[in-house]
């Protein structure tokens, strides 16, 4: 596994991409981060060896390396998912590869439901800890210890002074910055009634099909990690409304706007 990585990782170098300061991973549907994103490289994943193969919904799978606010960073535009039937060492690929090239940062993002009733669609959410409900682990591997340690901390999975620098552009800027606790679900299915009802029990805010394997990974890694949420629909069992994936795309655009005045102006602070 390990030989793997350091292949893509070399085969990426050979490109003369030799580091970032940050390694971002956006959402499904959120790439608009990326025209603000002056590119210096783009290399498709059919072009890293090693890279999970994408399929046709990851036809513009690809790495890009650029500037971001006066930073260097790794963006890969393209997720790997549980629901599509990739393995965790796949979905968290992407995560071994930017510790191999060295970053500091990784920001991720994802569309996610809104359990706490306080918060609305269309609204952002800082994770401040998660509930994995996905059924494994990305650390459940054979030979782990080639790649890291296997029992990692999870007391504090998201980076303080991250979140605390988020918190602070948000308020400045004036922009709803909820506060929460992301549950991760394998999906593809959405949830029932009585699985959001559970959700809000056990302490969830939001809910999603993806970002904790990533962040598992990342601290595994020890990589600082900000993750944000974009909510995308509000999950309400006594008044919940059949799922329209039209409607989701359009808040998850609608959010991201905000999303990206946050990272900018972290980025050019850092
Ligand atoms: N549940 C799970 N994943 C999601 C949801 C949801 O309600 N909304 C966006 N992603």
């Amino acid at each position: 596994m390990l030989e793997k990585i350091e292949a893509t990782a070399a085969a990426i170098r050979a490109q003369g991409i030799e580091t970032a300061a940050f390694g971002i991973i956006m959402g499904t549907g959120m790439g608009g981060l990326l025209d603000h994103v002056s590119i210096h490289k783009t290399i498709p994943y059919s072009a890293l060896p090693h890279f999970p193969i994408p399929t046709v919904a990851y036809h513009e799978g690809q790495l890009h390396y650029g500037e971001l606010s006066g930073q260097k960073v790794l963006l890969f535009q393209g997720r790997f998912h549980l629901y599509e039937g990739y393995d965790y060492f796949q979905i968290t690929y992407p995560v071994r590869i930017l510790a191999a090239l060295e970053v500091d940062y990784l920001i991720l993002s994802n569309a996610a439901g809104a359990i706490n009733l306080n918060m609305n669609k269309g609204e952002l959410m800082l994770l401040e800890d998660h509930i994995n409900l996905q059924s494994g682990s990305p650390l459940a591997l054979k030979n782990m210890d080639t790649l890291g340690e296997r029992f990692v901390d999870m007391s504090a999975p998201y980076d303080k002074a991250l979140a605390a620098a988020v918190i602070a552009i948000a308020e400045k800027n004036r922009l709803p910055l909820h506060r929460g606790v992301y549950a991760a679900v394998t999906g593809p299915q959405l949830e029932t009634r009585a699985e959001y009802r559970y959700l809000k029990i056990i302490g969830a805010d939001a809910v999603g099909m993806s970002t904790v394997p990533e962040v598992i990974v990342a601290n595994q890694l020890k990589i600082k990690t900000l993750a944000i949420s974009v909510l995308t629909d509000n999950c309400d069992p006594d008044d919940l409304k059949p799922i329209n994936i039209p409607d989701i795309m359009a808040m998850a655009k609608e959010g991201e706007r905000h999303l990206i005045v946050i990272l900018k102006s972290l980025l050019a602070q850092l």
